[in-house]
């Protein structure tokens, strides 16, 4: 990429942020960085975990005062002086946690908080009005939904455009997007990605984060590179590929993205025989020592419920368990962990951690369950053990005191993988393992992965992602509506079998 592109690209600049710089206490988060987009341009933004991303989008709509640094919004000079502020200059932003309201409908969550009054009556909500709204909004990004219908009823693809369609009720000219796709199955990006374009089309401005670099070449004209809180490159996608945007990011070159590994795949360890639920029918599966079996499927499929399920977590009306071979009752979560379970769960802020916590006393929590009140870890050994995952997944924090909540997204998610690593189970089962992480850091994940199966564990890989999929799993199954529709090898898979499979 030529360095010489930034410049030129500030042209015409819709935002543009110059010397911007934000710390925190022990964190310099941005530093020196200039950035700008133009009108119409869809911008993806990409770094690894901890770069600065969200830290930058959170300056550009108004919900962090930058240190230093001045804002223009089209050529002027400018202060946000908060998120309504932001919203009202015609800059939104879609979060990667949903936040919507389950419970009501597509309208009352569009127009949450601020709902139109009738003309003549103002103290009456004009729920016509809304409604022809939300359809006007909804018919903009070319999907049919009801605007009545609960959100609680959508696909997480379709709560997405909800969020979308929200942000642009506000007259929006940028639209930012902070990892939309992260919880989108490869079908579903289809969806978001015409909702993108179409857009475009429209004249919106988008900025785009995401860590699923492929996105990027779909999608974006141009792409800027932080690093480490300090812009590195901006440039056009077309002059840029794959591995030298890895480079930018990371810093160094990675040839192979998953690591090989050289384990021997031993005896069945697990063995799960018919089991059925509300969301599972007759699902059985084999599970070996040494194995990576990967679970593919679209949103939907009931794999977390497969994996709940097994680990005791949900109620199931029938099947049974077999561990190495003899029958075990697994009817909650602490007998799944003394019998040698663990899940790494996908909703890393409802399941994985304790956000008012800090990184230590997070990374301790499961190994404290399973010692079960009779030896509890001492503050030097839990700061050891934290110290340890710090370096070996490279989570970014001033130290082990740290509050969770004050890691960036990516970083979380390495502590809710760092807490069942620490509880040392046999089986481990992993639910959507690298969402959210970064290139750099799901390989020192892959290589975790092929310790724990070469020192003989096993792992059920539950993704979305079908390259990592393919990468690092001995086999595939596949679900479809709560059945296993289809069993591949690693040599017979490939991502159109997949597909096929998981659309039933
Ligand atoms: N409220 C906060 N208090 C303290 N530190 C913070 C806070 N918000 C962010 N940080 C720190 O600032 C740095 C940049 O975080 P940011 O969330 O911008 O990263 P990111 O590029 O979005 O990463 P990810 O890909 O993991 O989402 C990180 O080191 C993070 O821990
Ligand atoms: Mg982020």
């Amino acid at each position: 990429m030529d360095m010489s592109m930034s410049m030129s690209m500030s042209r015409e600049a819709i935002l543009q942020v110059k010397g911007m710089r934000k710390e925190f206490p022990g964190v310099l988060a941005l530093e020196n960085v200039d950035f700008s987009v133009q009108q119409g341009e869809v911008r993806a933004l990409v770094g690894e975990n901890g770069a600065g991303k969200s830290t930058l989008i959170k300056i550009l709509t108004g919900v962090y005062q930058p240190d230093g640094g001045e804002l223009l919004f089209k050529g002027r000079k400018t202060t946000i002086a908060g998120p309504l502020a932001g919203q009202q200059m015609g800059i939104s932003v879609v979060h990667q946690e949903l936040n919507l309201i389950e419970d009501l409908s597509i309208c009352e969550n569009i127009f949450l908080g601020r709902p139109l009054l009738k003309k003549a009556f103002p103290h009456l909500i004009d729920w016509q009005l809304m409604n022809r709204e939300s359809s006007a909004l909804l018919e903009r990004l070319k999907v049919a939904l009801d605007v009545g219908e609960k959100v609680k009823n959508l696909s997480v693809a379709q709560k997405q455009i909800v969020e979308i369609a929200k942000a642009l009720s506000y007259n929006c000219e940028i639209m930012i997007m902070d990892e939309p796709s992260a919880t989108l199955t490869e079908n579903e990006l289809q969806v978001l990605f015409d909702v993108i374009f179409e857009l475009k089309r429209q004249g919106v401005t988008i900025v785009y984060i995401s860590h699923r670099l492929e996105e990027i070449f779909k999608i974006a004209d141009t792409v800027t590179v932080l690093r480490d809180g300090r812009h590195i490159v901006t440039g056009k996608v077309a002059d840029t590929d794959r591995s030298e945007l890895i480079r930018s990011m990371v810093g160094r070159s990675m040839d192979n993205e998953y690591p090989k590994r050289s384990g021997v795949i031993g005896d069945t360890l697990l063995e799960v025989s018919h089991f059925t639920s509300s969301r599972l029918k007759d699902v059985s599966l084999q599970l070996k020592s040494g194995e990576i079996l990967g679970v593919a499927g679209l949103v939907g499929a009931g794999r977390t419920e497969l994996a709940r399920a097994i680990f005791g977590a949900d109620r199931k009306d029938g099947g049974t368990l077999l561990l190495r071979g003899k029958e075990e009752k697994i009817h909650a979560v602490s007998d799944a962990v003394r019998k040698g379970l663990g899940l790494v769960p996908e909703e890393r802020k409802n399941d994985g951690l304790v956000l008012g916590m800090t990184l230590r006393e997070n990374i301790s929590l499961t190994k404290i369950e399973k010692v079960e009140n009779s030896v509890l870890l001492s503050p030097a050994k839990e700061l050891k053990l934290s110290n340890e995952y710090i370096q070996k997944l490279r989570i970014i924090t001033p130290g082990p005191e740290q509050l969770v909540k004050n890691l960036s997204g990516g970083n979380q998610q390495k502590v809710v993988l760092a807490k069942w690593l620490v509880a040392d189970s046999d089986i481990l089962i992993f639910d959507e393992p690298t969402r959210g992480i970064d290139v750099g850091a799901k390989y020192e994940i892959y290589l975790l992965l092929n310790e724990l199966v070469q020192a003989g564990k096993s792992i059920i890989m539950i993704s979305s992602e079908l390259p990592e999929l393919l990468g690092m799993s001995d086999r595939i199954i596949v679900m479809h509506e709560g059945k296993i529709t289809g069993e591949l090898s690693r040599e017979e898979a490939d991502q159109e079998k997949i597909m096929n499979l998981a659309a039933g």
